[in-house]
């Protein structure tokens, strides 16, 4: 059996004949976007071949196998960060588990600073595009499909789907192009002023790589940045992994409500 098979075979051995067709990650600071979702299953990702530990203290690093009413739904507790030192390639194995198991769509989550004035944090950004400014990708090597298409990446027809999900929940869902980078230090202010030039409404340290994966294996994606912090030139103050988790907390109830009736 190769890593796949035997992840989808440990995850159905502890949650049952599970088939989600959506699956979640949820990004720093927005674990209680799923309070009170139904939990059939959590399996750490160190017992799931293809997963890497999370390192980082506010992800919990697990798969959860979640029931919304009627909707089963794989959720990522964390994720993996090129700046814990993985390469994007290592995005590869959790996305090939996900669509092995049933799902077709990916809603990606993450925490961002925001470039622009009228996107005043905390809030939420629906992703339309990205730049991938992190100097990796996850097809990087010898598998798989290479050469694929990154036009609406962020598939349009689910980007419609949410904006009305947002208006009928009554979220305020902003809409704008993730600048990836690859951190762990936060932006510069000249860095901040280049994203925004180059087309940019904010800025994180994320998604991409999960992003190019899905879309490798077909699956179609959306994604969904919590505005955390505003870009250093406006503010005068300077960032903090503190705030940024403070301000992920603030909309992870918003975030809730926006996949609630996503899921409906
Ligand atoms: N920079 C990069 N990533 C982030 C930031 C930021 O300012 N805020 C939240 N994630």
């Amino acid at each position: 059996m190769n890593d796949t098979d035997q992840a989808i075979s440990i995850i159905r051995t502890r949650a049952g004949n599970v088939s989600p067709k959506i699956a979640l990650i949820l990004g720093t600071g927005l674990g209680d976007a799923i309070n009170g979702w139904q939990t059939l299953a959590a399996i750490p990702y160190g017992v799931l071949p293809g997963f890497q530990p999370s390192g980082v203290e506010s992800h919990k690093g697990q798969l959860s196998i979640c029931r919304v009413g009627e909707t089963q739904i794989a959720v990522m507790q964390g994720r993996f960060h090129l700046y814990e030192g993985h390469q994007a390639s290592a995005m590869l194995g959790p996305m090939r588990v996900l669509q092995a198991l049933g799902c077709e769509t990916l809603i990606i989550t993450n925490a961002a600073n925001a470039l622009y004035e009228e996107h005043k944090p905390p809030g939420l950004m629906l992703i339309t595009d990205h730049i991938n400014a992190m100097g990796d990708n996850p097809l990087i090597g010898k598998e798989g499909n290479r050469f694929i298409d990154m036009n609406d990446a962020y598939d349009p027809a689910l980007r419609e789907r949410l904006l009305a999900c947002a208006k009928s929940a009554g979220v305020t869902l902003h809409q704008g192009v993730y600048y990836a980078m690859l951190g762990p230090a936060f932006e510069t202010r000249a860095e901040a002023r280049m994203a925004r030039q180059f087309g940019a409404h904010a800025v994180g340290m994320s998604t991409v790589p999960e992003v190019i994966a899905a879309r490798s294996l077909g699956m179609r994606v959306a994604g969904i940045s919590a505005l955390t912090n505003r870009a250093a030139d406006s503010t005068g103050k300077p960032h903090t992994l503190e705030d940024v988790i403070e301000g992920a907390r603030s909309v992870a109830g918003d975030l809730g409500k926006l996949m609630a009736a996503l899921l409906r």
